[in-house]
């Protein structure tokens, strides 16, 4: 068998031809090859650094919270809670809503019980204080409320933790089946919480 290319009629010189051939598939398979080398030791740095950067540094496990917006929020509040979160008293003998200064409630280990009470309020059963803690799960979205209760727990000599947005958005939907127009009773509170483990 004698060679293809005499076949046909070649204007070109068949070697020319055969090396731009050659030349058309050898260039991109190199630029694959070094794209592949750039981007495996890219990755490779990628996944190396933290490692080598990081073994000293504790993780942050402290989560923050928006003490600008808990602060603006907690205008809601002030007329009864008072702006240094004491309540407020129209007079020396009357309050109109309790303290948050070491709060059980405010401060309990389970951010649910605040974060509760805040979305459906206390039912108001005696004459002890003049307002009443109306639930304000439609008046606040979970930013608001998680930076509110935030700022609350953690000021007015208060040391409690933070609540993020995803532990109130938790909560909200956890108790959505709590239908209490008025409010818990005061002595529901923990029992609502422990229903809903
Ligand atoms: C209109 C008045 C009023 C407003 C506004 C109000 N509260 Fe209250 N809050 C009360 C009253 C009254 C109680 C006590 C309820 C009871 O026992 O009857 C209370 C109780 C609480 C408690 C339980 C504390 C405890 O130790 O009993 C928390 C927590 C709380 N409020 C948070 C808030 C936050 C946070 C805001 C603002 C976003 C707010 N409240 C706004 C009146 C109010």
């Amino acid at each position: 068998m004698s060679d293809h290319s005499h076949d046909h009629d070649e204007p070109q010189n068949p070697i020319a031809k055969v090396i731009g051939k050659i030349f058309i598939f050898a260039v991109p398979a190199a630029l694959i090859a070094m794209l592949t080398i750039v981007g495996a030791s890219f990755v490779n740095g990628a996944l190396h650094q933290p490692v080598v950067a990081t073994p000293v540094a504790p993780p942050q496990t402290t989560p923050q919270y928006n003490v600008e917006l808990g602060k603006a929020t907690y205008a809601t509040c002030m007329a009864c809670h008072g702006a240094d979160g004491q309540g407020m008293k129209p007079a020396p003998t009357m309050s109109m809503a309790p303290s948050f200064v070491g709060s059980e409630l405010l401060l309990h280990e389970n951010p649910e019980v605040p974060t509760l009470i805040l979305l459906k309020g206390i039912k108001k059963e005696g004459m002890e204080y003049m307002g009443m803690m109306a639930g304000l799960g439609a008046a606040l979205d979970d930013q608001k409320m998680a930076a509110v209760l935030s700022y609350t727990r953690k000021n007015f000599g208060n040391k409690g933790s933070v609540i993020t947005t995803e532990q109130v958005a938790t909560a909200r939907a956890k108790f959505a089946d709590v239908s209490e127009p008025l409010g818990i009773p005061r002595a529901d509170i923990l029992k609502v919480v422990e229903s809903h483990k």
